[in-house]
């Protein structure tokens, strides 16, 4: 514990903070509210999931069907940009959200560029052909695929799907998710993992010092998600991890981004 006045270990520690879904404990996720509520609780990051419709649209929402976010049922690929734009997306939340609608992906750009950095997750991206064009081209029609231009990093569980979104926007980084099933992953892995991607972002319950050290030694980063206590968050800070996906910003200090 440190004295009063001192600053503690924790404090000095450069962890990057990223609001899930926006600062999801606190607003309907994927929402705009959801990633207002990030930014102004000073997230470094607000991570968004990305999926299309029917209509070849892009839009933010979590699972591949709109019933447990939405007011509506079936799956997203089955609605058209207007049908799924009457849904309301946040009464499940709380009634004070209600009328929240499921975002497009190029409104959330146009309103916070500049303001946050940007976690781009390209969601079951095998049911959504031609998704990862459709990214790179939002992106590139607001000059926004290139670093200088903000902080955007893109990232999928489906790692081809990496591959091809860092052919398509080469100066962007971007990372390669892991589940559970990646506890064991192998230093060659990581070292295939490094020659497309900037980031190994695991489960956080496969996340030990060993593996945290690996990741290192490749030359990636680690941001582990998803932190919903703050002792999940101070247990991470203690492994040494890069960054925190968390539904709380506000158990992760706010530091500027590592350079
Ligand atoms: O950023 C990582 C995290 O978003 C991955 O899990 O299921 O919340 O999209 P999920
Ligand atoms: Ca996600």
């Amino acid at each position: 514990m440190a004295a009063k006045g001192e600053v503690s270990m924790r404090e000095q520690q450069q962890i990057v903070n990223v609001a899930h879904r926006g600062a999801s404990a606190h607003a309907p996720e994927n929402t705009m509210a959801a990633f207002h509520k990030g930014v102004e609780m000073k997230a470094d990051y607000v991570e968004i999931d990305v999926q299309m419709t029917k209509d070849g649209e892009l839009v933010l929402i979590h699972d591949t069907t709109v019933d447990r976010t939405t007011d509506g049922t079936g799956k997203v690929s089955d609605y058209t940009l207007e049908e799924i734009r009457q849904l309301d997306a946040g009464s499940w939340f709380g009634e004070e959200f209600s009328g929240e609608k499921v975002p497009t992906f190029e409104e959330m750009l146009d309103a916070f560029r500049g303001k946050t950095g940007i976690l781009v997750e390209l969601k079951a991206p095998e049911l959504y052909p031609g998704i990862e064009e459709k990214v790179a081209e939002a992106l590139k029609e607001r000059n926004m695929d290139h670093t200088a231009n903000g902080k955007i990093v893109i990232q999928s569980f489906n790692h081809e799907s990496v591959k091809k979104s860092k052919e398509l926007l080469p100066e962007l980084p971007h990372a390669v998710l892991a589940g559970m099933s990646w506890a064991d992953v192998s230093m060659e892995e990581l070292n295939e993992f490094a020659s497309y991607a900037d980031y190994f972002n695991p489960n956080m319950n496969i996340v030990t010092p060993e593996l945290v050290d690996m990741v290192h030694t490749a030359g990636l980063e680690i941001y582990p998600y998803t932190s919903r206590s703050q002792e999940q968050a101070y247990h991470l800070f203690d492994l040494n991890v890069d960054g925190i996906v968390t539904d709380y910003p506000e158990h992760v200090y706010h530091h500027p981004v590592k350079n």
